[in-house]
């Protein structure tokens, strides 16, 4: 017998639109494969006069989300409003009455996923929460599903489909940064505002939710040490290309003797890597783990429909476990490693890239080895075009490993050199090794 769950949307803007459509178009498939039908029961938006291309009876819309969090029909909220506050207090009304909730909202999860887990916990209840990372891909269910039984050693993602298009288009068209911005903001890939995409932070968000799934305990969003694209130099990314590297917006995630080190930059990635061939609006997270080695999950990372498609599988997932009546089977959070320890960015060992701009002169280039070198760091390649003699060069350095304490310190006494022109640009490189 086929079984009739109501679903309260709260926000009926892009995403929201999305899930409509697509519970519209596969109702059918969707009650053919699991034996439920989903009914729309209310939708809460301010705005109901936007069109959204999908027809809906006006009789379920509400200016009230928490009316449609209490509707008695409503056995599953779906949070789309986006926000903090706002939609905090909806996801804890509904938590409150034992409702599951399926969001898309990485920031309220990453600042505030401890309360909001606990109060779903609590309540017997349970928040899904696969369209806050990687859009479409169903990355969340591998890590706790899929992946369950695995140790995670690392996680490399390229999590920003804002600041992948930027690197892809400037890489391709040998555009400047701002050109590419504005581009981007005219054809709708980036808001007005765009600071949370290319300042890292919503990157820095998807990591935490990623790190605390895959490691057990609540990872802080301080913890994250995040570096953005904004006014990246196109030079970096034809110097990178001549060295056989491609600028990426990584967030990486490691295991290293039981700590968690997280940081989100522009990373160079050899060129011959997977990852370095996902473009555009893509999105990809390779996890490597004990057992399998590395899995990619690739795909689009934002959008009405992808996103949409991952908020529908968690609606399904919801759904089962209220029929079955197990509402808390596989917990959206999993606090198993209360003692987790974060390693600060200054223990990594990294390898690098850095561009100086010296003085073309005799001698120059020894004082500079010899800094490298007191700071424990190793020359592995270095490029330098060529100017007129007595003016200031590009110069270069790829580098061996070495600590990014290291890596700060003789930058620091680099830059401070008379023979130096301006302050060095340095990147971290990533080998997923
Ligand atoms: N602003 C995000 C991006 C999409 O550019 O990838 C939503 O997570």
């Amino acid at each position: 017998m086929t079984k009739e769950l109501g679903l309260g949307l709260l926000g009926f803007g892009t995403v929201g639109g999305g899930v409509v459509a697509g519970l519209q178009k596969n109702a059918v498939l969707i009650a053919q494969r699991t034996g439920m039908r989903l009914a729309l029961r209310k939708v809460a938006d301010l705005d109901w006069d936007r069109d959204r291309g999908v027809a809906l009876d006006r009789a379920l819309l509400t200016k009230d989300a928490m009316e449609a969090v209490a509707d008695p029909g409503v056995d599953i909220v779906i949070e789309l409003m986006g926000g903090m506050d706002a939609a905090r207090k909806v996801i804890a009304g509904a938590l409150s009455l034992g409702k599951p909730v399926v969001t898309a909202n990485k920031a309220l999860l990453a600042e505030h996923g401890e309360e909001l887990f606990g109060l779903a916990a609590r309540h017997g209840t349970n928040i899904f929460f696969e369209a806050s990372v990687g859009g479409g891909i169903p990355l969340i269910r591998s890590l706790r599903e899929g992946l369950v039984s695995n140790r995670i050693l690392r996680l490399c993602g390229i999590l920003n489909g804002t600041c992948n298009y930027i690197l892809t288009r400037m890489e391709q068209k040998h555009l400047p940064f701002d050109r590419v911005l504005r581009e981007a903001q005219a054809a709708g890939y980036a808001e007005a505002d765009p600071s949370l995409d290319i300042d890292g932070t919503d990157t820095a968000h998807k990591a935490v939710i990623l790190a605390s799934l895959a490691y057990g305990f609540h990872v802080p969003m301080d913890s994250v040490a995040t570096e953005g694209i904004r006014g990246l130099n196109k030079v970096d990314i034809e110097y990178a290309a001549d060295l056989g590297y491609r600028i990426k917006m990584l967030a990486i995630i490691k295991d290293i003797d039981n700590s968690v080190e997280i940081r989100v930059s522009p990373t160079l990635i050899p060129v011959h890597h997977v990852m370095a061939s996902v473009q555009g609006v893509f999105n990809a997270v390779i996890i490597n783990c004990d057992g399998v080695g590395d899995v990619l999950c690739y795909g689009r990372g934002a959008g009405r429909d992808s996103t949409a498609s991952a908020v529908l599988s968690d609606v399904v997932d919801a759904a089962r476990d209220i029929v079955s009546n197990s509402k808390r089977r596989a917990p959206g959070f999993v606090p198993f490693r209360q003692d987790g320890r974060i390693r600060g960015i200054s223990e990594a060992r990294v390898r690098c890239y850095l561009r100086l701009s010296l003085l073309d002169k005799p001698g120059v280039f020894g004082q500079i080895g010899t800094v490298l070198g007191k700071h424990g760091i190793s020359i592995a390649s270095l490029l330098q075009k060529e100017t007129a003699t007595g003016h200031h060069a590009p110069v270069v350095i790829i580098t061996h490993h070495a600590g990014e304490g290291a890596f700060q310190a003789a930058i620091r006494e680099i830059d401070s050199m008379s023979v130096v022109g301006a302050p060095t640009v340095r990147f971290r490189i990533e080998d997923f090794e």
